[in-house]
C-alpha cells in the first residue's frame, strides 16, 4: 500500500540571525510533528533550509573581507550542526543560493511580470547612505537608521511591485471559507481585520541598491527582494520550476507551514496571493506559534539574556530541552524560558515521573524474575483501568497532533506515565513478592508495566527520540509501530531487561543554576571582547606605493569658512593652496564652528575630481579622522606654518 504524503515546512533561517533557543523552537516543533506522522504511517517530507540573500549578508561579508557565498557557506554548516544536535530529522534542506532555486525564482518572477501581476514603479522611503538601505517610516528608530543609528534622507528608487490588491477579495473569501487555514484562530482574525480588510498595499519585490540576490532575468540591475525569493522555497524544493526534484505533485499543497507569529503576514497574505497568481493550490494550514520570552521580555544580545541551545544541550542533553519547548510553551501563544523552571521540570517530569517508572520496573523484574520479563497470568479490575488508558492514549495523542496541540499530546502521555506509577503504588509488587502464591499476580503486574512503558516509549519517541531509545534498550522493547499500539500484548515475555543507568539523573538545582550563570557571564565577556574588536573597521585590501602616489595631498590654510544654507552638515571653506584659492565643501559642521577653522593649516586631497554639493563647487576634500560611531571627529591639522601647497606624503 502506498503511504499518504504529509508535507511539513519550517521557515528558512537567515544566516545572519544568531540562533538561540527561540528560533530553534519552530524546528523542534516541526520535527516532533514529522516524527509523529511517520509513526502514523505517512510518507513525511520535512523541509528546512536557509534564506541567504540580502543586503545584510552582503554587508557582513564585506566587513569580514570574504564573499557573501563564502560567508553563508560557513554559517549554513553551523546551522546544520545545530539541527543535528537538536535531533532534527529533516528530509530535505534548501538553500536559496542553490542553482535550481535561483533559476526557478527567475522564471516565477518573469511569469508574474509577463502576466501583469508585477509592474515597474518607484519605491520611496528613508535612505541611509552609509548602509545603502531603504527603510520605511515605521522601521526608523528615533528617526534614524535602525542599523547604524545615523541620519536618513528621503529618497526614491526604481523597483518592481506585486499587485497584491488585485487578489485580496479572493483571499478574504478563501480564508473565510477555510476556517482552519490560519491557526490559531486568533491569528486568523488579526490577519483579516488588521491587514486584509483595511486594504492591501502592493508589495515591493525588487531592489537595485545591492546585488547579493537573484537578478531579475529581464532587468538584471534589479535583484528579487526577499519574499518572492524566500517563500517560493517551499515549492522549488519539491521541484516546481526545476528538474532537480520531482516531488511537487506528490507533496504540494503542503499540510502545514509552521512558523513564528512575526512572519505570519507573509505566509498567510503575500504567499497565498503569489500562489493564486501562479495558479497553484494554497497550503492546507499555516500555524503561527508564539514567542519564546526570557525574564518576561525578548531575548537580546545587549540584555545578555540570549539562551544558547548548545549550552543547554551540553549541560542537560537534547531531550530535556526538546521537552521543555514542546510541553511548557503553549503552542500558539508566547511562553517563558526560565532556567530554574527548566531544571525543576527535568527533576519532576523526566527524572521522577518517567525515569523512575522505567528504573523501578526494570529493577523489580531484575530482583523478582532475574531480569526475565514474566508472562501475564491473570487480570484484575485495576489492570483494566491501566490497559484501557494505555490503549486510549495513542488516540488522544493522535487527535492532539492533528490539531497541532503539541503540549496536549504530551499531557496525555504524562497522564499515562502518572497512571502507571500509581498502578505500582496500588498493586504494591514488593508485598506480592513476599508470598510465593502471589508470584503469578506479580508477573502480571510487571508485564503490564513493561507493556504500558512500551506504549509510552513509542509515543514519547516523536518528542524525545533519545529517551525512547534508552527505554527500549533497557526494557528490550521491539514493537513500536502504530498498529502495535492498538493491543496490549506487544511485549514478549521471556526476554531479558538490561538495567542501565538512570535515564534522567536528578539535578542539584542551585548548583546547576550557579553553573549556568557562570557560563553566561563568561559568554558575555567573550562577546563584548568580540564587539570591541569588531568596532575597528577591517583594513582595506593592500595597495602599492604607486596607488598611493596617485593621491595629491597638500597643506592648505583656511582663509574663510561659512555654513551652507539648508545643509546642516556642511561647511564651505576658502583655502589657500600656494597662492591658488580653492573652494571646498566639507561635511564637518557637526564638529566645527566656522570660526574654529579659520587660520588653521589642514590637509587637502587636491586632485579629487571636483563635484557640486548642494549647488556649491567642491574642489578637493579636507582630511579628517573620526571615531567609528562618529561621535568624535578632528580635521587633520599641521601644527606649524609650513608654506601652503607643501605636499603631504
Ligand atoms: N528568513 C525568514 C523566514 C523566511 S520563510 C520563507 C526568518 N528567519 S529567522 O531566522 O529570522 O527566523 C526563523 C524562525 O525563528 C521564525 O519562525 C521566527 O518566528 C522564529 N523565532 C525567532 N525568534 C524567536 C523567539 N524568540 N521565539 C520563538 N520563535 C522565534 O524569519
Amino acid at each position: 500500500m502506498t503511504k499518504k504524503p504529509y508535507y511539513i515546512t519550517t521557515p528558512i533561517y537567515y544566516p545572519s540571525a544568531k540562533l538561540h533557543i527561540g528560533n530553534t523552537y519552530t524546528t523542534v516543533a516541526a520535527d516532533a510533528l514529522a516524527r509523529f506522522k511517520r509513526l502514523r504511517g505517512y510518507d513525511v517530507m520535512l523541509l528546512t533550509g536557509t534564506d541567504e540573500h540580502g543586503q545584510k549578508i552582503q554587508r557582513i561579508a564585506e566587513e569580514k573581507g570574504v564573499t557573501p557565498k563564502e560567508y553563508v557557506d560557513e554559517i549554513v554548516a553551523g546551522i546544520k550542526d545545530l539541527w543535528k544536535l537538536m535531533d532534527i530529522s529533516y528530509d530535505r534542506f534548501i538553500r536559496t543560493t542553490d542553482d535550481y532555486h535561483e533559476k526557478a525564482v527567475q522564471d516565477i518572477f518573469t511569469k508574474l511580470y509577463e502576466q501583469g501581476d508585477i509592474y515597474k514603479s518607484s519605491y520611496e522611503g528613508w535612505y541611509c547612505t552609509p548602509c545603502e538601505s531603504f527603510w520605511t517610516e515605521t522601521q526608523l528608530v528615533d528617526g534614524k537608521c535602525p542599523d547604524c543609528g545615523r541620519p536618513v534622507e528621503k529618497a526614491k528608487e526604481e523597483a518592481y511591485f506585486f499587485k497584491m490588491s488585485k487578489y485580496a477579495p479572493k483571499l478574504i473569501e478563501y480564508i473565510e471559507s477555510h476556517p482552519d487555514f490560519i491557526q490559531p484562530e486568533s491569528r486568523k482574525n488579526e490577519m483579516l481585520n488588521n491587514f486584509l480588510r483595511p486594504g492591501l498595499q502592493d508589495l515591493c519585490v525588487s531592489r537595485t541598491t545591492f546585488n547579493w540576490g537573484i537578478p531579475v532575468k529581464f532587468d538584471p540591475k534589479h535583484v528579487v527582494y526577499v519574499w518572492i525569493d524566500a517563500l517560493t522555497n517551499y515549492i522549488t524544493a519539491m521541484g516546481y520550476g526545476n528538474d532537480k526534484y520531482n516531488d511537487y505533485n506528490k507533496y504540494w499543497p503542503c499540510d502545514v507551514h509552521l512558523i513564528g507569529k512575526d512572519i505570519l503576514r507573509f505566509h498567510t497574505i503575500y504567499w497565498p496571493i503569489m500562489l493564486m497568481a501562479l495558479g497553484e493550490p494554497l497550503p492546507k494550514h499555516v500555524f503561527g506559534h508564539g514567542w519564546l520570552l526570557v525574564d518576561g521580555g525578548k531575548m537580546s544580545k545587549s540584555k545578555g539574556n540570549v539562551v544558547d541551545p548548545v549550552v543547554l544541550v551540553n549541560n542537560f542533553g537534547v531531550d530535556p530541552v526538546r521537552y521543555y519547548l514542546l510541553r511548557e510553551i503553549p503552542f500558539g501563544s508566547d511562553g517563558l524560558f526560565n532556567n530554574e523552571i527548566f531544571i525543576k521540570k527535568i527533576n519532576s517530569d523526566l527524572a521522577n515521573d518517567l525515569g523512575n517508572l522505567v528504573s523501578r520496573t526494570a529493577a523489580m523484574i531484575g530482583k523478582y524474575f532475574d531480569g526475565v520479563i514474566p508472562a501475564p497470568t491473570d487480570k484484575e479490575e485495576i489492570d483494566d483501568e491501566l490497559i484501557k488508558l494505555a490503549l486510549d492514549t495513542p488516540n488522544q495523542v493522535d487527535k492532539a497532533m492533528d490539531a497541532f496541540k503539541i503540549p496536549e499530546a504530551l499531557d496525555s502521555i504524562w497522564n499515562l506515565i502518572g497512571r502507571s506509577n500509581k498502578y505500582i503504588d496500588e498493586t504494591t509488587p514488593w508485598i506480592l513478592a513476599k508470598s510465593e502464591d502471589k508470584k503469578g499476580r506479580l508477573g502480571t503486574v510487571l508485564y503490564n508495566l513493561v507493556e504500558s512503558l512500551r506504549i509510552i516509549s513509542s509515543l514519547v519517541a516523536s518528542f524525545l527520540p533519545t529517551t525512547s531509545s534508552k527505554i527500549n534498550e533497557q526494557l528490550n522493547i521491539e514493537l513500536t509501530t502504530w498498529d502495535s499500539l492498538s493491543a496490549f500484548d506487544g511485549t514478549r515475555a521471556g526476554t531479558m531487561v538490561k538495567k542501565g543507568d538512570a535515564i534522567f539523573p536528578r539535578i542539584d538545582v542551585d548548583a546547576k543554576l550557579a553553573e549556568l550563570d557562570a557560563i553566561r557571564e563568561q559568554q558575555m565577556k567573550e562577546s563584548s571582547a568580540g564587539d570591541a574588536k569588531a568596532e575597528i573597521k577591517p583594513i582595506k585590501p593592500e595597495i602599492t606605493i604607486d596607488d598611493f602616489d596617485k593621491l595629491d595631498l597638500r597643506v592648505v590654510k583656511v582663509k574663510e569658512c561659512e555654513p551652507i544654507k539648508g545643509a546642516k552638515k556642511l561647511l564651505k571653506l576658502k583655502v589657500d593652496l600656494g597662492g591658488e584659492e580653492r573652494q571646498v565643501v566639507s561635511g564637518i559642521a557637526q564638529w566645527y564652528k566656522p570660526e574654529d577653522l579659520v587660520g588653521k593649516y589642514v590637509v587637502l586631497l587636491a586632485n579629487l575630481k571636483p563635484v557640486k554639493l548642494r549647488g556649491e563647487l567642491s574642489q578637493g576634500m579636507i582630511l579628517a579622522a573620526a571615531s567609528e560611531d562618529e561621535s568624535k571627529l578632528f580635521a587633520v591639522t599641521i601644527p606649524g606654518d609650513l608654506p601652503t601647497g607643501s605636499t603631504v606624503s
